[in-house]
Order: C-alpha cells, then structure tokens, then sequence
C-alpha cells in the first residue's frame, strides 16, 4: 500500500512510526512532516492546508490511504474532496468534523440527545451575549464557536475577565470568524481525561484513556499551550468508567450524527471533565490528540493500518484491537520562550546514552542539509517511555531526556506526578 499522512507535528510523526511498522505498507509519504517522519518516510514540500494540492499529489501518487492529522484541514473538507477524487481516506467529512469545528454545533447536538455536558448558552448577537454574561455567577467560560487553535477558551474567575474574554471574541474577532458565535457556560471542576475511539459510523471501539497537560509550567501554572505532556492509562479512569463513557457518550454521539445525516467516521476524541455528577463532556475534537497519540500508539499492539482500513471499510466490528497493559508517559520539549516568542534554528543534540526503547517524537524541528536537527517551533519534540508501571515510564522519560539537548530547551517535571506520589 502507498499510504500519505498529513500533518507536521510530533502526533503525525507517531502516526507515521506506527503506519511504518505495518507489513502491509511498501510506501509512505507525509506532507509536508518535519525532522523526524523524514527518517521513516519520505516528506513531501506541501502545507497541510493546501487541499488542492494534497489531492493533486494523492492522485499523481496513486495513494492507497490518506491519514489526516490535524483539524484544520478536516474543517475545509480534505475527506470530502478526497473521497470525490476516488481516493480512500481517513477522518470525518466537513459536516462530521463539526463536532469539532464549532463548539456552538456540537453543544446543540449534546442537548438534543442527552448527552452530559456543561450548562450554558450560544450566541450571535454581542449585546445579548453580554447582558446574560452579566448575570451568570463566576467563575464562568466563556468559548469561542470555531477553530482557534486550542487558545478560544477563557475559564474567567473574575466577571471583568469574563467580559473581556467575550468582547475580544465577538468584538475584537481575534479568532476571526470563529468567534461569530459564542457560547457562555457554567464552570465545571474535577479531573480530565481524553477518551479517544475509532468509528466506522457504526462500531464504536474506544482506545486507552490518556491525560494531557496544557499550562506551561509545573503544577499547571503559566499559559496554556498545544500540549506539554501526556500519559496513559490514568489511574481515575478504570475499565469500567471507560465502558461507562463509550455507552453513556460517545455511542449516543455516533448514533446522533448519523441520524442527523452527518455519519462520522474517523477518531473520535472526546475531552471529559470527571464531576461529582459524573462524566461530562468539554470538548470533541474531529481527530487524535496531540500529545494524547504519543503516549497511546506506543501502547497499541494491533496493526493501526489494519484498524484504519477496517474504518474506511466500515468493517470495525471484524476487528479485536489490543492494547499492552504497559504505562506511557510523554514529555514535551519546548525552545525558550515558548508558548510566547522563542528562537529556532538551534542544533538538537541526541546523546547516544539514550535507552534504545526511547521514542522521540519530532514537531518543530527539521533537518538541515548534512543530516543536523535544528529547532523549527515552539514544541521541538515529544520523548515517550513505556515501563510495567507509571512509575517505572516517568523515571525512564526523564532520566533520558537529560540526554537531549538545545539551547533554551524547557520542559515540565511533574507529567504523570499525581500517578506515583
Ligand atoms: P475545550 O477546548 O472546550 O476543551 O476547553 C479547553 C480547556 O478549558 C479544557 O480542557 C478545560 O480545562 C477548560 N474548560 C472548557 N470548558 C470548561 C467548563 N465548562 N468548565 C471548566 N473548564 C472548562
Ligand atoms: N490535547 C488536546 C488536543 O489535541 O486538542
């Protein structure tokens, strides 16, 4: 099979080391990938948002499979246009990845079904918006409707920040067109996990559980970020929850967009909220997470292509997906400065005392001419290790990421902390 991934970051590199390992691929491309999928693949010079290129290549290519990581090409109907052009592919169509790419859509869908999320209202008039803010106890979320690159989300604890937060996003417009709408909900406390599953539209087979670190610094202190660490499982989160979730959520979420004529196929992530009154949902996302997928492919043990074909097949409910009981852990190394501004162009030094059974997972970082891995962006890379025990993982991650280097390089010490103390 000739199979090409889209996508540029450390989840995509993932995705490309675990496509790579399947007997049944002769070749594999990624576009446009970075330093570490041009070892495993070959790179091809195409930004993940030019559709019309992507599709023109698929084609010229010849490609038996198409793995889109991000979201952003999702939204703009990459499966659609390249499901027209005969092309297999997998992920949601334009009208399926909605549950993502408007939170406006898929806060509608939840009430209309039943499924459990946070209270709270939509709108598109700034006013009204306003005077309900005005009214609500805090703290209180205020969200912008469309894609905004994980930043469209203000927990405000004060009022004044509340409405701060709403007039950037309906006013000011620094998302742009994605904050046309936007929603005001109640504020929700207990722990998060990501629960992600495949679905053929139909079969619904959940993966591991995984949490993600988003605040920059330790004790989630400092700004967020598109992810500083993962793990998987999450002791909180036991087989039962998980069944309890698949049933109580996510199914009703599959059975509610094929009902409403949008069936979804792909990988669905939803990011749960653990309340005193049960699992809620925050968010869906149209696709893996990032870094969630570092730390839960390590894990799979069933061939992924075999998994994706069997959803672009519609024939899931054939296949038995396992999973090793080993813990995950995955840490991200970040350039000074990041999530604000940051240097590229840094060598990456990789020690050769680092343990062979290291995964590192590149995102901004790209070789130069002579083979030399220099930063490219903010998140340089994700370092994963697997062990018997959650314990047995972070002491393997970290004892091996003081064996790679760059100037500025920072990251957080306490992923999966809460695990072991
Ligand atoms: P979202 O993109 O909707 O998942 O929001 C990003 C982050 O904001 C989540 O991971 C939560 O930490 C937080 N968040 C979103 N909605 C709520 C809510 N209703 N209550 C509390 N925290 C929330
Ligand atoms: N880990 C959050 C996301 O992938 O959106």
């Amino acid at each position: 099979m000739k199979v090409l991934v889209i996508g540029n970051g450390a989840r995509e590199h993932a995705l490309t080391w675990k496509i790579s390992q399947s007997p049944r691929v002769d070749k594999l491309y990624v576009a446009p990938g970075n330093a570490g999928t041009a070892g495993i693949a070959q790179n091809l010079n195409i930004a993940a948002s030019d559709l019309v290129a992507i599709v023109k290549k698929a084609k010229e290519l010849r490609a038996d499979l198409v793995v889109v990581g991000p979201e952003a090409p999702l939204a703009a109907g990459i499966v659609d246009q390249l499901q027209q052009a005969g092309i297999p592919v997998f992920g949601p169509s334009l009208a399926a990845a909605r549950l993502e790419s408007s939170k406006a859509f898929s806060r509608e869908l939840m009430q209309k079904y039943g499924i459990p999320c946070a209270d709270g209202k939509t709108f598109t008039d700034y006013r009204e918006a306003r005077s309900y803010l005005e009214k609500q106890p805090v703290p209180v979320v205020v969200k912008a409707d469309g894609l905004a690159a994980g930043k469209g989300v203000t927990v405000a604890s004060t009022r004044e920040e509340a409405l701060g937060a709403l007039q950037s996003i309906m006013e000011t417009k620094i998302f742009g067109k994605a904050g046309d709408t936007a929603i005001i909900e109640e504020c929700l406390f207990g722990k998060e996990v990501s629960l992600l599953a495949f679905t053929d539209g139909k079969t619904v087979v959940p993966m591991v559980p995984a949490c993600d670190y988003k605040r920059v610094y330790d004790n989630d202190r400092g700004p967020n970020t598109g992810g500083m660490g993962s793990y998987s499982p999450p002791g909180f989160f036991d087989y039962d929850m998980i069944l309890k979730v698949t049933e109580a959520i996510i199914k009703p979420t599959i059975y509610a967009m094929d009902k409403e004529g949008s069936p979804y196929k792909g990988v669905l992530y939803t990011g749960l909220i653990m309340t005193d009154a049960g699992p809620k949902v925050l968010e869906f996302n149209a696709r893996f997470g990032d870094p969630e997928t570092q730390v839960i492919l390590p894990r799979l043990k069933t061939d992924l292509v075999d998994i994706i074909m069997s959803v672009v097949d519609e024939k899931l409910d054939s296949l038995n997906i396992k999973w090793m009981n080993d813990a995950c852990v995955g840490v991200v190394l970040a350039s000074g400065g990041y999530p604000g501004d940051y240097i590229i162009g840094s060598p990456v030094e990789v020690s050769t005392k680092l343990d062979k059974d290291i995964n590192i997972f590149y995102a901004g970082a790209k070789k130069r001419d002579g083979g030399q891995i220099v930063t490219d962006g903010g998140r340089v890379l994700t370092i994963t290790a697997t062990g018997k025990t959650m314990k047995e993982a972070r002491d393997k991650v970290y004892r091996n990421i003081q064996h790679i280097r760059f100037d500025g390089s920072h990251y957080r010490k306490d992923i999966a902390a809460r695990e072991v103390t």
